[in-house]
């Protein structure tokens, strides 16, 4: 069977830059303790009503595109990866077709909603096919609008000052030699903690039976013998129920638990270590995050690429942006060692291992 390889990547970040300060200007916070907490310093928000996270990944894809030597319309299939789509449906995929001017080859497309490891799902579905024959150029594409659904009230600021916007996209083809490209991908999950880290309104769950912990929420849907149209509702406008929420010291703990489990599990299977990385990618959550996994595998500061001090929690773009802005660096090189991986909302985990 062929290996599948990254053959071009490309990332597209907005123009603006929002300081931990102008933060602090709307909500009580600090630059002190953001930077504290989680090594950002600054991120990008998307030019409203100019911007979506269609319109920045189209930016990113045409990047890589070219990086890889073809054209959009050589794409033979999408796979797009977000939390923040356009629209809550039809899905990304498909208006990134519209928006690229690629809809005549009818080419499939697919969305994927598996939050900050959702750029890790995306790659492995697109090394299947790749592998396998059945296409020959998958555009993997992760990008997210945060800053169009975010609490800016101090309500909301454990979570608001983690995020910012971007897109990350890589063209995934055959490759040539044997020794080279996708060595193997790992994808795990486990529902039990869903809602740890969840925006869960507007949802079609009605408020009832959201989870197995015993918790009940009211979010004052009608009530059970109604047919109910309603998805936003007065008591979630007034309770600000209608934001992501994320439990951070638990997303923590699992987190530097199940980064390092992936990474072995990958590095197991091909019978390397982790001295053998050459860059460790690792999705963009939290500085704190990052340094504790690189210390749990005894990795060197230069084995390892953070760029959240700059562009914030970007979740589903953050992986393909900073192995692009490591590769830009010329940071890999042919024939190194790179580890992707990522965790986050689900819980959903995953690891990939490429040989550049
Ligand atoms: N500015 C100032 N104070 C803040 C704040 C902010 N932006 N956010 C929360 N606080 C306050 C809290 O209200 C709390 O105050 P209290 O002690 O008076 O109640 C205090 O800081 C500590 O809150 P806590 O949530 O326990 O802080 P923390 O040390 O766990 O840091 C996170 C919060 C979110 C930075 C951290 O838990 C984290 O990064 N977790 C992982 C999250 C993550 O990676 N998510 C991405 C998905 S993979």
């Amino acid at each position: 069977m062929v290996r599948s390889k990254i053959a071009g990547i490309g990332y597209y970040v907005p123009e603006r830059v929002v300081s931990n300060d102008e933060l602090a200007g709307i909500m009580d916070t600090s630059d002190e303790w953001i930077q504290e907490r989680t090594g950002i310093q600054q991120r990008r928000y998307g030019k409203k009503h100019e911007e979506t996270t269609t319109t920045m990944a189209a930016e990113a894809t045409r990047v890589a595109c070219s990086r890889a030597g073809i054209s959009p319309e050589d794409i033979d299939f999408i796979i797009f990866a977000t939390l923040s789509p356009d629209y809550y449906f039809p899905g990304c995929g498909v208006l990134l077709q519209r928006e690229l001017g690629i809809t005549k080859k009818e080419a499939g497309a697919l969305d994927i909603r598996n939050q900050c490891s959702g750029f890790l799902y995306a790659l492995s579905i697109a090394d299947q096919f790749v592998k396998t024959g059945v296409y020959k150029n998958v555009l993997v594409v992760g990008s997210e609008m945060h800053s169009m659904g975010l609490d800016f009230s101090t309500r909301g600021r454990n979570v608001t000052v983690i995020f910012g916007d971007g897109a990350g996209a890589a063209i995934v083809q055959p490759s040539d030699d044997p020794n080279r490209g996708i060595l193997t991908t790992k994808l795990h999950s486990d529902g039990t903690y869903a809602e740890k880290l969840a925006f869960i309104n507007p949802g079609a769950h009605g408020g009832y039976h959201l989870n197995k912990q015993g918790e009940t929420f009211d979010f004052g849907y009608p009530p059970k013998d109604t047919f109910g149209e309603i998805f936003i509702t007065d008591k979630m406008m007034a309770d600000g129920n209608y934001y992501p929420n994320m439990e951070g010291q638990f997303v923590f703990k699992l987190a530097i638990q199940k980064f390092p489990e992936v990474i072995h599990e990958a590095l197991n299977e091909v019978g390397l270590n982790p001295s053998d990385i050459n860059m460790l990618i690792p999705h963009q959550a939290n500085l704190r995050i990052s340094q504790m996994v690189q210390r749990l595998l005894s990795l060197r500061d230069d084995q390892v690429w953070n760029n959240i001090q700059k562009f914030g929690n970007t979740t589903a773009a953050s992986v393909p942006i900073a192995l692009c802005e490591a590769w830009e660096a010329g940071k890999i090189k042919e024939g190194d060692l790179v580890c992707l991986a990522a965790f986050g909302s689900g819980f959903t985990w995953g690891s990939a291992l490429i040989r550049w």
